[in-house]
């Protein structure tokens, strides 16, 4: 049993391998938390929970003139607004004449083994033994509005999920304008920092560490997608914590649209963390018997550092989260010709790419933006899914027989969610956009967005894509979203429920994404917004693969796969390697770098192979027989950053172990040539110590020695030079 109640102190405890979650019923129904951290066993922690008069504090009814006793002070599980605590609210219940109030206390619970799905959302799965589930049900007596909160625990993993069911059971309509994921108090003081990942196009996941101060630090999105510019990840750890030391705690909203994530120290130092989708913007409106699903959060813990907390994480979200056979599978090698040709190719420049590609070892081409309608630039056809046949010549289906007749499995770009306002969809069903009456409307990349919340829209994209992907024996689908959604309105929806539109949208998404994969359960699915701008635990749950950056240059990736790290699974990293100088930099970078850092990820390349000379195809398929021998080590080991990507300048080092830390791969990029360097020893991680290892040379070291004294790396010469030291255990 992993889940625990202890009916006479009224208790739940959550156990997992390394941590403990507890919680307990005070005597006036309060669900107050009283503990998570390091693993305390057999203990009733409530003692923690102090109860004291505070100044001027709101009391509740029941209180009976006890001032010591009000939501204000008391660590909650699950806050609400209107009934005492000024913190930030979960939950913002308009009562069916106005009023904003909810008194959460608890009626009863539940606790299975197993999980059970979100309806409409992504979530966490695993089987009857792998995962326990709690349901503890609270009522707003007035109301009798009912909120389930949601608990799983997975033990091994040393994760807790959390989510909340807002279930309206009488007769009159109410409406929330919040309903945020999960509240998380901790009433002992502490000094912490908070770990946000900020980004911008082509310069995705900055880590940024702060002090938590007293007020509220937030970090959010309303952009209808997680966006680059914030991240729904944040970690929450000792001030002194590090790679190797210092407790720490991670939560990830799984979740892609707007959101926003906030920890907040109130007067007396109590710490609050809350996370869900964006309320700002958001209404819900529950009519008699309907329920809210709010998207799920992964809260992981653990005492030693960000090294094994992001090691347990990628576990956890590989084995837990990515659903489908790419969670498990290597991920096809590929060639994508975006960067090699942008708009401006044919069947016969493709096959051309298809022949060299096979020839060097890649497994699958990639039919980036541009093969529908009459689209040779970015103005025009989003929407008209249909070969161009001008371009395309015997269509998808004649490219498709040729790629299959190579050996290459086939992928294609779609960009399903948009559409041109130069497109036949738009002349037919101008409706199906998002606009606003009497607005003319916002473009971005000349583009539109489709009301993805209307089932129309679904099934018409549902249509278009499944044929396709049939017709053309699809192995792969690259999803991309090049835009942030204004104009959020739905003529289908009333004045008063306005708000729905933006978690619609992002549930329509979801829908589709469902619908392709229940059809096709073997494709894969790389999403993409303009890059990493939908990197997020929602997404990986369809899509095992994200393309990381549209920043292709090697060394700026150093810097965005480092912080990605933190967060999201080595595997799932998109990653190419690019042409020099690359596209988007300028900069120039040797080959094996290139190649060295896109191995840190999906790896392929973007660029055109029918360009390289005989040697450079030589190092080609060198690079893709070092990969396919290094991949499972790389994508699936353990993950160790050596250094800080985001503020190194002499060089940036990083490392993978296999799971049974029998091989490991050091990779070392140079950033600063420096003659006459100091010796250059780096102390490695995740190795056996009491095993020896060997290099490529034949020198031999125990992993103590690698991991106490260090590597010495040969000294480094020239720009962005790359050195990769193989070790393997003797
Ligand atoms: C943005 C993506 O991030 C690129 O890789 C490429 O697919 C373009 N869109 C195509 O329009």
């Amino acid at each position: 049993m992993f889940i625990n109640y202890e009916d006479e102190d009224r208790t739940f405890t959550l156990q997992t391998k390394a941590s403990t979650y507890q919680m307990y019923v005070d005597p006036h129904g309060y669900l107050l938390h009283c503990y998570y951290g390091a693993k305390i066993e057999e203990q009733n922690l409530s003692y923690l929970i102090q109860q004291q008069d505070r100044g001027f504090a709101g009391n509740p009814p029941d209180a009976a003139g006890d001032r010591s006793l009000s939501p204000d002070t008391l660590p909650q599980e699950y806050s609400t607004f209107g009934v005492g605590d000024f913190r930030e609210s979960c939950l913002d219940l308009h009562n069916f004449h106005g009023g904003i109030a909810a008194d959460l206390r608890y009626v009863s619970h539940r606790i299975y083994k197993g999980k059970q799905k979100l309806q409409g959302l992504p979530a966490t799965f695993g089987a009857d033994s792998e995962v326990e589930s709690l349901e503890i049900d609270m009522k707003d007596g007035v109301s009798e509005v009912v909120v389930s909160l949601q608990y799983s625990v997975f033990p091994d993993d040393d994760v807790i999920t959390r989510s909340a069911r807002i279930v309206n059971t009488v007769r009159k309509t109410v409406e929330l304008s919040r309903a945020l994921s999960m509240c998380l108090d901790y009433q002992i003081p502490a000094k912490r920092d908070v770990i946000t990942f900020y980004g911008r196009h082509m310069g995705e996941r900055n880590l940024e560490r702060t002090p938590v101060r007293h007020g509220k630090i937030r970090v959010d999105s309303s952009r209808g997608a997680s966006s680059p510019h914030q991240n729904p990840f944040l970690i929450l750890c000792d001030h002194n914590a590090d790679e190797i030391q210092g407790e720490c705690f991670a939560f990830s909203l799984v979740y892609s649209g707007s959101f926003m994530a906030q920890v907040e120290l109130d007067q007396i130092d109590q710490l609050r963390v809350v996370m869900g989708i964006e309320p700002d913007r958001f209404s819900w409106e529950l009519t008699p018997g309907a329920c809210f699903q709010t998207p799920e959060v992964i809260c992981c813990y653990h005492s030693g550092g960000f090294d094994e907390l992001s090691n347990q994480l990628h576990r956890f979200q590989r084995k837990h989260l990515m659903r489908g056979p790419y969670a498990s599978r290597p991920c096809p090698i590929l060639v994508n010709n975006w960067e090699a040709t942008y708009f401006d190719f044919n069947t016969d420049k493709l096959l051309d790419l298809a022949q060299v590609a096979k020839e060097v070892g890649v497994e699958m081409l990639v039919l980036d933006d541009g093969w529908f309608g009459n689209r040779n630039d970015d103005t025009t056809s989003l929407g008209d899914w249909w070969v161009n046949t001008e371009k395309l010549p015997g269509g998808l289906t004649f490219l498709s027989e040729k790629l299959h007749e190579y050996g290459l499995k086939f992928g294609l770009w779609f960009e399903p969610e948009m559409v041109s306002p130069v497109s036949e969809l738009m002349q037919i069903h101008p409706e199906w956009c998002l606009q606003i009456p009497e607005r003319p409307g916002v473009t971005s990349r000349a583009q539109c967005v489709l009301n993805m919340g209307l089932s129309e829209v679904q099934n018409y994209l549902y249509d278009k894509m499944s044929e396709i992907i049939r017709g053309a024996n699809l192995s792969y689908v690259k999803w991309d979203m090049n835009r942030s959604i204004t104009d959020a309105y739905s003529w289908e929806l009333p004045i008063h429920r306005q708000g729905e539109v933006w978690h619609r949208y992002i549930l329509g998404v979801y829908a589709l994404m469902d619908r392709i994969l229940t059809e096709f359960p073997d494709l894969l699915i790389e999403s993409c917004a303009s890059g990493g701008g939908r990197y997020d635990a929602g997404m990986l749950y369809y899509s095992p693969q994200v393309w990381c950056s549209d920043n292709t240059d090697a060394i700026d990736r150093l810097k965005i796969q480092y912080g990605n790290s933190f967060g999201f699974p080595i595997k799932s990293v998109g990653s190419h390697v690019s042409v020099s100088p690359n596209h988007q930099t300028g900069r120039t970078v040797p080959f094996e770098t290139r190649a060295v850092v896109a191995m840190s990820g999906s790896f392929g390349y973007e660029m055109d192979l029918t360009k390289l000379n005989q040697k450079e195809r030589q190092i080609v398929r060198e690079q893709i027989l070092r990969f396919k021998d290094q991949r499972d080590v790389l994508q699936t080991g353990t993950y160790h950053r050596l250094t800080n990507a985001q503020t190194d300048r002499w060089f940036t080092a990083w490392m993978s172990v296999s799971q049974d830390r029998s091989r490991a791969i050091v990779n070392i990029v140079l950033l600063a040539p420096i003659p006459n360097a100091p010796i250059l020893a780096i102390k490695l991680r995740g190795l056996n110590p009491d095993a020896s290892y060997r290099d490529r040379s034949g020198n031999q070291y125990t992993g103590r020695a690698l991991m106490k004294a260090g590597l010495v790396v040969p000294p480094l010469y020239g720009d962005y030079t790359a050195v990769q030291v193989e070790l393997w255990q003797v």
